[in-house]
C-alpha cells in the first residue's frame, strides 16, 4: 500500500500561538483513518494545517507524494483534498443539487457538463438524489450532514476529510453515517475521519490516532488504541455524549 498523506514533525499555529506540536502520522491509500481526542486537542487544527488555513512553523505535509507544506489553499483543493466543516453551512436558499454543483464547479472541474454529472453522482452516493430539488434549509440534521459530505465529494477529492459529521445525531442516525462512510470507502475514497465519540470509530476505521494538546498520543489498530492506558486516562470520567 502507498501513502496518501504524511505529516512529518509538523509544528503549526494561529498567529504566533502554537497548537500542533511535532505532529507526525501517515494515512494509507484506501484507508479510513480515524482521529479522536478531547475537545481542544487540535483535531480541527490538523485539518486547517492540511488545507493551508494556518501557518506551518516547521515540518512537512506530503499529499499523494507531493510536498504541499507551502501550497496555497485553492491549489490544495484542486489537487484532491476535500473537507467537511464541523458546523455545516450550506447555502440555505439553494437546492441540494445547486449546493453540490457549486462545489463541483469551484473545486473540481470547470467544465460545466462534468460538474453537472459529478454533482448528481455525489448526490446519489450520499443518498440525497431523490431530494435534489429541495432547498437545503428544509433538511433534517442527518440530511444536512449528508449534504456536507456530498459538497466535499463534489470537489473530486482523493482524500476526504470528515470533521465530526456524526456529532449531534441519534444512535440510529450515527449508524447511517457509519454505513455511508463504509460505502465511500468501497467507492475508492481515502478518508480521514475526526470524531469525538470514540465508540463510533471502532467499527468504522482501519486505523485510529488519538491526539491531545496538538500531539499524537497513540496510533494503531482501533480497538487497541481505545483500550490503551493513554486513551483510557484521557477519556476517564468523560462522557463523550454530554
Ligand atoms: N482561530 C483560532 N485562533 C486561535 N486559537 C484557536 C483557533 N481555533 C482553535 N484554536 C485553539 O486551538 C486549540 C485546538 O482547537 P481545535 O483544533 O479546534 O480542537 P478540536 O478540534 O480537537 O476540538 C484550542 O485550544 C483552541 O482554543
Ligand atoms: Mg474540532
Amino acid at each position: 500500500m502507498s501513502k496518501i498523506l504524511e505529516f512529518i514533525d509538523v509544528n503549526a499555529g494561529y498567529g504566533r500561538i502554537q497548537i500542533l506540536n511535532d505532529l507526525s502520522f501517515s494515512v494509507e491509500k484506501g484507508q479510513v483513518f480515524g482521529v479522536i481526542g478531547p475537545n481542544g486537542s487540535g483535531k480541527t487544527t490538523m485539518f486547517n494545517a492540511l488545507l493551508g488555513q494556518m501557518r506551518i512553523f516547521s515540518g512537512k505535509i506530503i499529499f499523494d507524494g507531493v510536498d504541499i507544506t507551502r501550497m496555497p489553499p485553492n491549489v490544495r483543493c484542486k489537487i484532491g483534498l476535500g473537507r467537511t466543516f464541523q458546523v455545516p453551512m450550506p447555502f440555505e436558499n439553494m437546492s441540494l443539487y445547486e449546493n453540490v454543483l457549486v462545489a463541483a464547479v469551484h473545486g473540481g472541474s470547470n467544465r460545466e457538463r462534468f460538474a453537472h454529472d459529478e454533482a448528481l453522482r455525489c448526490l446519489k452516493l450520499t443518498g440525497l438524489y431523490d431530494k435534489r430539488e429541495i432547498k437545503s434549509g428544509e433538511l433534517t440534521l442527518l440530511d444536512r450532514k449528508r449534504l456536507e459530505i456530498a459538497r466535499a465529494l463534489g470537489t473530486s477529492p482523493k482524500l476526504l476529510l470528515l470533521d465530526e459529521v456524526a456529532a449531534g445525531l441519534t444512535d440510529a442516525e450515527v449508524k447511517e453515517i457509519m454505513k455511508l462512510v463504509a460505502e465511500l470507502k468501497a467507492a475508492g475514497y481515502s478518508i480521514v475521519w475526526i470524531e469525538h465519540i470514540i465508540e463510533t470509530m471502532v467499527g468504522s476505521t482501519d486505523r485510529l490516532m488519538c491526539m491531545a494538546e496538538g500531539r499524537r498520543v497513540t496510533e494503531g489498530e482501533p480497538r487497541e488504541v481505545i483500550e490503551s492506558d493513554e486513551v483510557q486516562r484521557l477519556y476517564l470520567g468523560v462522557d463523550e455524549n454530554e
